[in-house]
Parts: C-alpha cells; sequence; structure tokens
C-alpha cells in the first residue's frame, strides 16, 4: 500500500529542482534522465527534501530519476510496468490542470512480493508487453482496471513497485515531472536483471 505525503515539498524547493532539471535537459517530449546526471544536479536538494519529508533518503545505491513528459509522450506515459526496485518515493515536481493530466495509475498487490527469480521474470513479461498494454491504454478498461492517484507538484508518494502495477494517464496538455528515487533492488547481480536494466537504459533513458 502506498503511503501518501500532500504538499510536502514546498513551492520554492520546487521551483529551484524544476530549474535544475531544465538546465539538464534537451526539452525532448518524453524525457528520462538518470544517474550520475541525476544524482549530481539534483545533490544541492538532498538534505532539504530530507528535511521537509523523511520518507525521502537515497544512497549511492539507490537508482535517482527524473522523468518529464508531454503529450507527446504519451504512448511511453502508458508503458505499465513493474519496477525491479521494492520501494520506490515519487516526488512530483510538475503536474496539469487537464482531465487527462498524466496521473500515476496503480494497481496494488497485482503479484506477491517476488522471492526468487524466474516467477518474477514471467510475471513482469506477461504484464510488460506491447499487447498487455495495447489493451489497457483502452480508457474504459484502463479506468477500471487502474486506481488513478492524483498527486500535483509538492506532493509525495512512497510506494512497492515491485508488487504495484502502475503507469500513467496521458496528458492532454502542458508538463507532468517527477523525481523516482528507487531502493531495494530485486535479484541485482543475476544476470537477467543486469539485462534488462541494460535495455531499459538504452531505449528509455537518456544519460
Ligand atoms: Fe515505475
Amino acid at each position: 500500500m502506498q503511503s501518501i505525503f500532500k504538499q510536502a515539498i514546498d513551492a520554492e524547493t520546487i521551483r529551484s529542482i524544476n530549474e535544475a532539471v531544465d538546465a539538464a535537459s534537451d526539452g525532448e517530449s518524453f524525457e528520462m534522465l538518470i544517474p550520475p546526471k541525476t544524482t549530481a544536479f539534483l545533490a544541492p536538494f538532498k538534505t532539504t527534501l530530507n528535511q521537509q519529508c523523511n520518507a525521502i533518503n537515497w544512497d549511492a545505491d539507490s537508482f535517482v530519476v527524473t522523468r518529464t513528459t508531454t503529450e507527446k509522450g504519451n504512448r511511453a506515459a502508458q508503458c505499465f510496468h513493474f519496477d525491479n526496485f521494492r520501494k520506490t518515493t515519487l516526488i512530483v515536481l510538475k503536474s496539469g490542470d487537464a482531465a487527462l493530466n498524466g496521473d500515476i495509475l496503480i494497481r496494488n498487490g497485482l503479484r506477491k512480493s517476488p522471492k526468487s527469480l524466474w516467477p518474477t521474470m514471467v510475471t513482469k513479461i506477461f504484464w510488460t508487453n506491447p499487447v498487455t498494454w495495447a489493451f489497457l491504454r483502452i480508457p474504459f478498461i484502463r479506468d477500471r482496471f487502474f486506481t488513478r492517484v492524483p498527486l500535483v507538484a509538492g506532493d509525495v508518494m512512497v510506494f512497492d513497485g515491485s508488487t504495484t502495477y502502475h503507469g500513467n494517464l496521458p496528458l492532454s496538455a502542458g508538463v507532468r515531472r517527477s523525481i523516482l528515487i528507487h531502493e531495494d533492488p530485486l535479484f541485482k547481480d543475476a544476470f537477467i536483471t543486469k539485462l534488462f536494466h541494460r535495455l531499459c537504459t538504452m531505449i528509455f533513458y537518456k544519460t
């Protein structure tokens, strides 16, 4: 189950972080920045974020991502998935007012806490592929299958992304931006885990 901290981060801190992300960004319609870039430009804000919300913390092994999307990135936003980490902290930096505003969609407990590698890979492949995504992108199905969590800039949510299947609503206008701090990796030394991570890095992420 997720924990939500409404307006945990003040507007001035959010504004300063957005400036730092803008400076590091190429302004693409769907952009994910990853370590070491993110850990470097977010370092000046780490203490402030922790002081304002003590659920926010990261160490050298954390995988810290900033994610920025516009309506041109709607397909990528709806690539529903499980995380390869047991703890994900989401900090919203930008949000919009439209009905389709890129809110996070979750389905809690769609699988049990992963205990062994191969069953985890089977559930991952079943739920993370273009056929499943095409089905779940149908609004009638999507809106019944997922719970929409309305979060705005300054809100924080902590959840177990390894058991909570998740993705985002499309965006009809504006920009949605978040920090995602991933901790406690699953099977981090397994070859298949490293391969998936490498593929994600090549396809989705920008270093
Ligand atoms: Fe995720």
